[in-house]
Parts: structure tokens; sequence; C-alpha cells
């Protein structure tokens, strides 16, 4: 079907739809990056969307008239959510009200956008932004649950200054993700198909005797967010994966190790097959240096547990990689964290080195930096760590299509 500009039939078009969200001019930024990348877009908008953010600011970015009638009174012959519903590829609200998110959940349909909402049988995404008390309320919440139900991908919001002058969860998601993702709803995002991709997940644990360890507090989260991720871009996954709190994604190729030895044996084994190495697993530094037989009976005096420093194998897998294999390492610091993360960029041998905080340990989100070889850095706020990874993925990819030159 041809689109309001003329533009040929087999060129992908999103309907963008924008909602009476103080976040809605971030919308503005969103319709030019797809509008960048060929996409085209059509901007819907509610009256209160209008109302803060003009009109003509999305059909300049977007090159066509913005919808905003159910029944235009220059366009009597057209069903006008129904053309809309079908010229689209994909349907992408952003931001989405809270009021937008109840009216699509119960199949309310009183205006343009959520007539042509109710009517189209494209994928659609939603990326909600609103004040933390709604957000978190549970009729909210019980209809992002019946929206997600019913096939919609929901962009969640991250926890931040809100325009209302409070603080919490209920901004925006960063506009790069909902990018992302609404590349991943017209299934343009998949960058890496066919590449093999490494990544390591988890903790490990060091023996000292045979039911005592050392070990750390990684949940494994992270590690197998990239894992998904990768493997959403089209990668073919091998995952290396300690002791973690949750069940490993579906991928590739599975190796379980438990100790640092077992994953460096593992990680030297699969590195040549493989374009890159994402070392996310939480290595332990030092083991003790002898594991007893037997265990350590109590003897109520003191005892020395002696550790010998464990091989630092993201850097022997930088030293001794192909060319053209991309190194990623993480660095986890209690402070000074940009330092401490330049200085292992570096020392390592790495392309990319992700720094976070130790409070991500755990938990289901992060934040942190990117810090490049070539000397760029890039913030991270605080986001889920499916998002956190998907940015980490997209980032490889630029860092791949360097390597191939
Ligand atoms: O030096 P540090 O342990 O803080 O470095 C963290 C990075 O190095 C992570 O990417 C981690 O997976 C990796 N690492 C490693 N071998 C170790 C310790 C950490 O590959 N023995």
């Amino acid at each position: 079907m041809a689109s309001p500009n003329g533009a040929l039939a087999d060129r992908r078009t999103v309907l963008l739809g924008v909602t009476g969200s103080i976040a809605a001019y971030k919308a503005l930024d969103l319709a030019g990056r797809l509008r960048r990348r060929g996409i085209n877009v059509v901007a819907a908008m509610t009256g209160a969307a209008c109302r803060l953010v003009g009109p003509a600011s999305f059909e300049s970015i977007t090159g066509n008239p913005v919808a905003r009638e159910l029944f235009p009174e220059n366009k009597p012959q057209t069903i006008e959510h129904i053309a809309l519903a079908e010229l689209a590829d994909a349907v992408a609200v952003v931001p989405a009200t809270a009021n937008f998110l109840a009216k699509a959940a119960h199949g309310l349909a009183d205006d343009l956008l959520t007539a042509a909402v109710l009517a189209t049988k494209s994928p659609k995404l939603a990326a909600p932004a609103m004040n933390v008390g709604m957000w978190e309320n549970p009729v909210v919440q019980g209809n992002l649950k019946k929206l997600k139900a019913g096939g919609w991908q929901v962009v969640e919001p991250e926890e931040g200054f809100l325009a209302c002058g409070t603080r919490g969860a209920g901004r925006l998601a960063r506009v790069e993700i909902i990018e992302q993702a609404i590349l991943d709803l017209l299934g343009r995002g998949r960058d890496l198909a066919g590449v093999p991709v490494l990544i390591t997940a988890g903790r490990t644990e060091e023996p000292w005797d045979p039911v005592r360890f050392l070990s750390n507090r990684s949940s494994g989260r992270m590690g197998f967010a990239l894992a998904r991720a990768a493997r959403e871009q089209g990668a073919e996954v091998t995952l290396i994966a300690g002791p973690a709190d949750i069940a490993p994604p579906e991928v590739d190729s599975l190796i379980r190790v438990r100790t640092a030895g077992e994953m460096r044996r593992a990680v030297m084994r699969q590195l040549p097959g493989n374009r890159a190495l994402i070392m996310a697993a939480a290595v332990a530094d030092y083991r003790p240096r002898i594991t007893q037989r037997s265990k350590i009976k109590r003897s109520g005096g003191r005892i020395t547990l002696e550790l010998a420093p464990n091989p630092d194998i993201v850097a022997e897998a930088a030293g001794k990689r192909k060319k053209g294999t991309v190194v990623v390492g993480f660095a986890l610091e209690t402070g000074d964290l940009r330092a401490n993360a330049l200085k292992k960029l570096r020392a390592k041998g790495l392309d990319l080195i992700v720094a976070n905080d130790a409070r991500a340990l755990g938990s289901s989100s992060n934040r942190g930096w990117l810090f490049f070889a070539e000397g760029r850095s890039e913030r991270v706020p605080e986001t889920g760590k499916d998002a956190f990874a998907k940015l980490i993925i997209n980032r490889l990819v630029g860092l791949l299509k360097r390597a191939d030159g």
C-alpha cells in the first residue's frame, strides 16, 4: 500500500502513536531516528499530545501529515483508522499514558489512535511514561498485564526524576532502547544473523574442601540477558555458565562450569570458533591454594586459608585472540568506577568494558558506563538488565562491523 507521502509499497511503515504525557517531545527524536533508517513514520497524535507538542513538528520530521481525527474533513472518502491500521507494519505508542493503556487494554476506540490500534493486525509496542504513583497503581499494572497477554511488547519505563518533580519509576525508556525494540518488531534487528558469539555468565566457586567454597553474589542475570539479547539479533550463542540463581536461557550451546580453572579451559577451547567474547561472569580472582580432600574439622582454633590468584581469563583471551575477534569485559567496582574501569580496559586489552556499580550484583537492574578502546565512553542510566543487555549487544554489532573494516 502506498504511504501518505507516496513512498513505495515495500518501504516499512511505523504508525507512531503519541499520547499526552510530558515525554511526548521525546517521540520527535524517535521519529527522526526511524526516518534516518529509511523507515516511513506516520504519527497519530491524541488531542492531549497536540497540546504538548505541535503536530507541525512531527509533520516536518516525518514528512507525513499527522493523523489526528477519526473523520477528517479533508478526506471524507477514507475511513482513516482502517487506512492507518492497514498501512502500519508496526505500531509504536510512545509515550503511552495510563489513559491510553487503559483504553487499549479494554478495547475502547473513541479516537483515531485507539481505533487504529484495535483494527490493526500488525505487531504493537507501548512505551509507557507517567508519574510513579500512576505507574505503580495496580490498575495500570493490571492493564499492562492484559496488553502483554494480548501480544503487546512493552518497553518498561526507567527510574529517575519525573516531570512532576518526584523520583521513581515512570520515566520514558531511553529513545535508543525504544528504537531498537521497534526495529526488532519490524524484524529488522537481526544484525548478528549467524555470527558465533561466546558469552560467560554467573559466578565461579572455588572449593577449599569437599563442602566449602569461596564465591560471590553474582546472580547470572546480566550474562543470561546478554545471551538472550544476542540470540534475538540472530547470533549463534555459546554460553559458558558458572553457578547462578536462575536457569540459563535457551542458547545454541550451553557449557556448565564451576571453578575459574574450568571456565578458563572452556573459554580458551571455544574462543577460536567465535567472533566475539563477552566475559560477563563474575570470576573469583582468588582460589584457595590447596583444596583439602576431606572436610576440614572444627578444631576450635584459628585456621589460615592461603589464597592463590586465578588466571585472568579475559586478559588471556584478549591476548591470544585471532584478528577480528571482539572482546568485551565487565568491571564491577565499589568506588572510583570510571578510573578503575579504564585501567582494566587497557591492562586487559579489551575493545569495550562495561563498568557497573557493585549494587547491580544480584539485582534486576543495572547502570554504569561503557568505555571503548578507541576512547569513547557512554553513560547508561539505571535500566533493567534486559534493556542494558540489548544496548551492549547493539554496541557489539558496531564493534564487529568496524573489525570487519
Ligand atoms: O579484574 P576484575 O576481576 O575486576 O575484572 C573483571 C573482568 O575480568 C570481567 O569481565 C571478568 O569476567 C573478567 N575476569 C576474568 N578472569 C578473572 C577475573 C575476572 O576473566 N580471574
